[in-house]
């Protein structure tokens, strides 16, 4: 089985200590490890692990190189996009990349967090073997709110060991089907995470969206290597239609099963995300970096540079960098994604 580390996002929600150049998955952002590092290093103990590929932008190249390095992780290929196509030509390029149709990938984005290492593992090498009959297996979480930024799979009755068989997958729907969802209780949402071989998901890729395939081909073909990197080609590359795995292949194909995962998986994709995983004080505050509270409660303080002090304040958010100060509540954390959009038109 080989990890395919999907390293390619900006990460905006978590500005402004998420950044276009230092984006979250390069970050220590629940542990000492970066993101990147924990998504390696919570495979370890598992059986029959090859070295990883991990795809991530070229501007970030010496970042992922020296953060494997650091944990002693030798990558088969570190596959640098000079523009970002989403994932679904990111793990093209990774199944092309393998030695073997037969070999199985394990497709883990380079951002979540997962508490229960032993149930995860379980589920890895359940999905080890269906993917090995020709299955593309996801993992679904119940879902228990409806929350728009995720794929919902609904299972059906039918069973493949310990998956179902998927009757349906819907990436993103909007706010009133994501609530009908949630209240019918037959749907998981997307964890995000995958297993197939190579060959069927370059199969299905081939099915669904034969341009991507063959643009992701001719741009790896063309691709310069030096160390550990495969620099795939730019002017090519550039050509590639941008979509993600959910919606090029996931919803559309017919061989997709779920494997339920209750493992404290949490995709950290928001500032309130992350208040819930990190360890917290005697108040429920969540604190790095140079903090003093007073009378304060389940706040996430982070003080980059300067001294942070809070009196009297309850449920905020508040980040403290080398040039940028946030500070929202934390049921507002969501609109920081505008807060990043009127920095982009205004530079
Ligand atoms: N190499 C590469 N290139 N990686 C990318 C790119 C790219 O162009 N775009 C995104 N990624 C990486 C991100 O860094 C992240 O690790 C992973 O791929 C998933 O991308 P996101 O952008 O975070 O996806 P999402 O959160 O909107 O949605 C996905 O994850 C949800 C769960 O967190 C989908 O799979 C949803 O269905 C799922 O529910
Ligand atoms: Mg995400």
């Amino acid at each position: 089985m080989i990890p395919v580390v999907l390293s390619g996002g900006s990460g905006t929600r978590l500005w402004p200590l998420s950044r276009g150049h230092y984006p979250k998955q390069f970050l220590p952002l629940v542990t000492k490890q970066t993101m990147v590092q924990e998504t390696l290093l919570r495979l370890s103990g598992l059986k029959g692990l090859k070295a990883p590929i991990a795809v991530c932008n070229e501007s970030h190249r010496f970042m992922m190189a020296e953060q494997l390095w650091e944990i002693g992780i030798k990558p088969a290929a570190i596959i640098l996009e000079p523009v970002g196509k989403n994932t679904a030509p990111a793990v093209a390029m990774a199944a092309l990349s393998a030695t073997s149709p037969d070999d199985v990938l394990l497709v883990l984005p380079a951002d979540h967090v997962i508490a229960n290492i032993p149930a995860f593992h379980l589920a890895v090498s359940q999905a080890k073997e269906l993917a090995q009959q020709g299955f593309l297996v996801t993992f679904g979480i119940v879902a228990s709110t409806p929350e728009t930024g995720y794929g919902y799979i609904k299972r059906s009755n039918t069973a493949h060991g310990a998956a179902f068989a998927v009757e349906a997958f819907v990436e993103k729907p909007d706010l009133a089907t994501a609530t009908d969802y949630v209240q019918s209780g037959a749907y998981f949402w997307n964890s995000g995470m995958f297993a197939f071989t190579a060959g069927s998901f370059l199969a299905e890729l081939a099915a669904f969206n034969p341009a991507m395939l063959a643009v992701c081909r001719q741009a790896l073909a063309a691709a310069k290597t030096d160390l550990d990197f495969t620099r795939v080609d730019k002017a090519l590359f550039s050509t590639c239609p941008s979509d993600s795995i959910d919606y090029a292949v996931m919803e559309k194909t017919t061989k997709a099963v779920v494997i339920p995962l209750d493992a404290g998986w949490n995709d950290v994709g928001s500032w309130s995300a992350l208040w819930e995983v990190t360890d917290k004080d005697a108040f429920g505050n969540a604190i790095s970096g140079d903090v003093l509270t007073v009378d304060s409660h389940n706040s996430y303080i982070h003080a980059g540079n300067k001294l942070v002090a809070a009196i009297g304040v309850d449920n905020l958010v508040i980040v403290e960098t080398d040039d940028a100060v946030m500070i929202a509540p934390k049921d507002r954390v969501q609109e920081v994604k505008d807060i990043v959009a009127q920095l982009k038109a205004a530079r």
